[in-house]
């Protein structure tokens, strides 16, 4: 069995599906239940002997090390972040508690579990880390993509965070021999996505007659992956890849958020379109930019690609009519996902 750590947020539940309904070994899902966490991704599961929630912390070591011992889990994937960059930015303090402290916690857990397996356990076992493409800061126009090799250069709290627990896995592998991978990989979107980020914010918004806000000039380029297929490249890189290493993952797909937004309004305004006939791209508002912005990341995939044989199956173009066609069947996930703390949210980052 494997253990999975923040797989009731957007990646780690999708991930959790995709894996039972493809391999179907049992799977630990340790998770917090921040605001971003909803349990209800993952009630299609409810009684399947295949699936143990554990409510916690990654930075609890005491109640890690329990379950570690407890399920004995061959591979520990570890989803669990804060993931917001606005919210970093309003309050970056629980980005270095759970994404550094939490991290280093974990590994820790993770390390005083491994010294109890025996040879073969030990070299079968795997620690997977969720990275993103942040790590490596903005690009120029003119700049190549992203590869394993651009160096580290942080802009906001959020990717300093995840730069700082890239580091620590990297150490963790290199002085104590852990058998860890990491993934950087690019924008996701799909479904269960929380309506903090861009693209369900945007559809959510349009439905409900609001400004669909866009930071600055809406120039900022970002390279979209649907969701499920950053799912298959954890997967086979658990499966394939070599420890110590790390792989950018990417769909080749960049766009500009001007460009993002005006994609989510042709499709609502072929499926759902507004009663009086007018594009929802009416709707598009600027608003002030994100202090510390970066301009451009776009990745180069071209080593997971080779050594894994891994690739995207969506076009953006499929990936976002899929995950509009999901916001507008699933109404009540968002319902709940958007009540209480979301409300708080929009009215502090957004105001009225
Ligand atoms: P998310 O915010 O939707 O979910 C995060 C999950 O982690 C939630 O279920 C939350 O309850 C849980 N969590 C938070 N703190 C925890 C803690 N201390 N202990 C246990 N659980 C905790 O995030 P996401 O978009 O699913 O991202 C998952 C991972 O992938 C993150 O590490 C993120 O940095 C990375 N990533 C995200 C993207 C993206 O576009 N969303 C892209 C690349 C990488
Ligand atoms: O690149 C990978 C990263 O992608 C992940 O590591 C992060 O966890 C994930 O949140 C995402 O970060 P971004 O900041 O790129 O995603 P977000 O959806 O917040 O914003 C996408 C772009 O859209 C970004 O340039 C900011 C802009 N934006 C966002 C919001 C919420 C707007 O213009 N208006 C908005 O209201």
């Amino acid at each position: 069995m494997i253990l999975v750590t923040g797989g009731a947020g957007f990646i780690g539940g999708n991930f959790i599906l995709e894996w039972l309904a493809e391999n179907g070994e049992a799977v630990v899902n340790l998770d917090k239940l921040t605001y971003a966490g909803n349990p209800d991704t993952l009630s299609t599961l409810t009684g399947d002997p295949r699936y143990v929630f554990v409510r916690g912390d990654i930075g609890d070591r005491t109640l890690v090390s329990a379950l570690l011992s407890k399920h004995r889990p061959r591979a520990v994937i570890n989803f669990a972040a804060e993931s917001h960059v606005d919210r970093s930015i309003h309050g970056p303090r629980e980005f270095i508690q759970t994404n550094v402290v939490g991290a280093c916690n974990l590994l820790e857990a993770v390390r005083g579990y491994v010294d109890t397996l025996s040879p073969e356990g030990r070299a079968g076992f795997r620690f997977l880390h969720v990275s993103t493409d942040e790590v490596f800061g903005s690009l120029k126009e003119s700049d190549p993509p992203f590869s394993e090799s651009t160096p580290y250069r942080p802009s906001s709290p959020y990717s300093a965070s995840k730069a700082a627990s890239d580091h620590l896995m990297r150490a963790w592998h290199v002085t104590y021999g852990l058998p860890i991978l990491t993934i950087n990989c690019s924008n996701n979107y799909g479904p269960y996505q929380y309506p903090e980020k861009l693209i369900p914010l945007c559809i959510l918004n349009a439905l409900a007659s609001k400004v669909l806000p866009v930071y600055g000039d809406g120039l900022q380029r970002r390279d979209w992956l649907y969701v499920r297929d950053h799912c298959r490249a954890v997967a086979a890189v658990l499966a394939q890849g070599i420890p110590g290493e790390t792989y950018n993952v990417g769909g080749s797909s960049e766009k500009t958020n001007l460009e993002v937004v005006h994609g989510v309004c042709d499709i609502l305004d072929r499926l759902r379109p507004r009663e009086d006939g007018v594009s929802y791209a009416a709707q598009i508002t600027f608003v002030v930019d994100r202090p510390g912005h970066d301009r451009r990341y776009a990745i180069d995939a071209a080593r997971i690609r080779r050594e894994i044989g891994w690739r995207p199956k969506e076009t953006f173009e499929s990936g976002l009519l899929k995950t509009v066609e999901w916001y507008l069947a699933n109404e009540e996930w968002t319902k709940k996902a958007t009540s209480g703390a979301y409300r708080n949210w929009v009215q502090m980052h957004y105001g009225t």
